[in-house]
């Protein structure tokens, strides 16, 4: 088993002063710049601008980018540590900081050029752009190696065709990062991920998706017809895109994971505050053993998905294999958010049901946790895969 013991990362959890201060400054920003519209964004499936700027001039759209690239060199532990506090309030933002750290700027550090770096990265990382990451399709989902979308080899540049789904900031982005077919007797060996910039010919942002949850965040299908694509513009060697999608999604994997923890923690936390305040049948109903059982098995099963997702984190930042470890945390935190947010509802009875009181919206945000970055049934594939490596 790769990754499958405890001992391995030493279990400890002591936060360094880093650390701290990341979690400190993150939720700082998510209580005084997000709390505040964060209903009203969600009902107008408002893109977030102004807080995404903000997001950026802190430091949180290009964590652990080394600063000789505008980021803030920090690991991934301090990373989660943001994510968990911003999903506490708002997932819409955490979606567009997730995407933006772990599939964008942490898949061009790791395999792009040093002129796709200094082109792309460095305005990435400071947030001055942001980036979006395009691998599904509309019949390539879970199935990412049936990759419709073709780049042929054109000698100087990549002719790019077809239509990608779902894609997070896919209307707000400037850069893209394409995966697409070269070569298809090659299979997924023969596929490439492609930098490409909004604005060239041929590209095309397709219809926002009127979202169930993280509904101020933008999902566009994205069209190319004829994209010219210079060769300068592939990531790594020729045939590595699905290896490179992969990879990516591991690291994004965890950023998802604390994504569903912080989705958790936030109902769970408003909750229990209710519970405390609310009064029936003559007492607080957090005096009632139903409610107090409720909340205890939310905070047991949280602090489990904490200590996995950190656990993912620790190892990748140890430089161990994590592929598992992230797959674990994802899937588990995913269900803890979707169970305890509907738990979250039920605590707060009919107020629970109305906007105002915020644990319906984390009920609809936590269902993407379960589906995007690998739905809960493909991370159960990775683990059972790695259980027999
Ligand atoms: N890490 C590194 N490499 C991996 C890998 C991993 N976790 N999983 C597979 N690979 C490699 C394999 O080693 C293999 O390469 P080689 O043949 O060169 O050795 C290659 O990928 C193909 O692997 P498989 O034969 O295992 O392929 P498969 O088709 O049986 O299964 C899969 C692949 C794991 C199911 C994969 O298709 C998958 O992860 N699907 C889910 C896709 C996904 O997560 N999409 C998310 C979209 S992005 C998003 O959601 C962003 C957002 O909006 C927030």
């Amino acid at each position: 088993m790769a990754s499958s013991t405890l001992e391995l990362s030493g279990l400890n959890f002591n936060l360094t002063e880093e650390q701290q201060a990341v979690r400190e400054a993150a939720r700082d920003f998510a209580r005084t710049e997000l709390l505040p519209g964060v209903i009203e964004r969600d009902n107008a499936a408002k893109f977030p601008t102004e807080q995404v700027r903000r997001m950026g001039e802190l430091g949180f759209l290009g964590m652990m980018v080394s600063p000789d690239y505008g980021g803030g060199g920090m690991d991934t532990v301090s990373y989660v540590i943001a994510m968990e506090e911003i999903s506490k309030v708002d997932a819409s933002c955490s979606v567009i900081m997730s995407v933006n750290n772990s599939l964008v700027c942490w898949g061009l550090e790791e395999f792009g050029s040093e002129q796709q770096k200094q082109k792309y990265l460095t305005r990435l990382a400071t947030g001055e752009v942001i980036g979006a990451f395009c691998l599904s399709e509309p019949e390539a989902g879970s199935d990412a190696t049936s990759q419709h979308t073709t780049a042929l080899d054109k000698g100087d540049h990549y002719l790019l065709n077809g239509t990608k789904n779902w894609i997070t900031n896919g209307g707000s982005a400037s850069v893209y990062l394409v995966i697409a077919q070269t070569d298809l007797e090659k299979k997924h060996r023969g596929i490439n991920c492609l930098i490409v910039e909004k604005g060239q010919d041929g590209f095309a942002v397709g219809k926002k998706e009127d979202k169930m949850g993280i509904r101020a965040s933008d999902t566009h299908s994205l069209m190319f017809t004829d994209v010219k694509v210079p060769k300068e513009n592939r990531i790594g060697d020729d045939g590595f895109g699905f290896k490179f999608a992969m990879s990516t999604l591991n690291g994004g994997r965890i950023g998802i994971a604390a994504q569903a923890l912080g989705i958790a923690a936030g109902a769970y936390e408003r909750a229990l505050t209710y519970s405390q305040e609310r009064q029936a049948f003559g007492k607080k109903i957090f005096d009632h053993q139903a409610i107090q059982f409720k909340l205890a098995e939310m905070a047991t099963k949280i602090e489990a998905a904490r200590l996995l997702v950190y656990k993912a984190a620790r190892l990748k930042d140890e430089h161990n294999d994590f592929v598992q470890a992230a797959a674990m945390a994802k899937l588990f935190a995913s269900e803890v958010a979707m169970w305890a947010t509907t738990e979250a509802v039920q605590i707060h009875g009919g107020y629970g049901y109305v906007k105002e009181y915020h644990v319906e919206r984390f009920m609809r945000d936590a269902k993407i946790t379960q589906i995007y970055e690998g739905t809960s049934e493909i991370q159960k594939l990775v683990i059972a895969r790695e259980l027999v490596k």
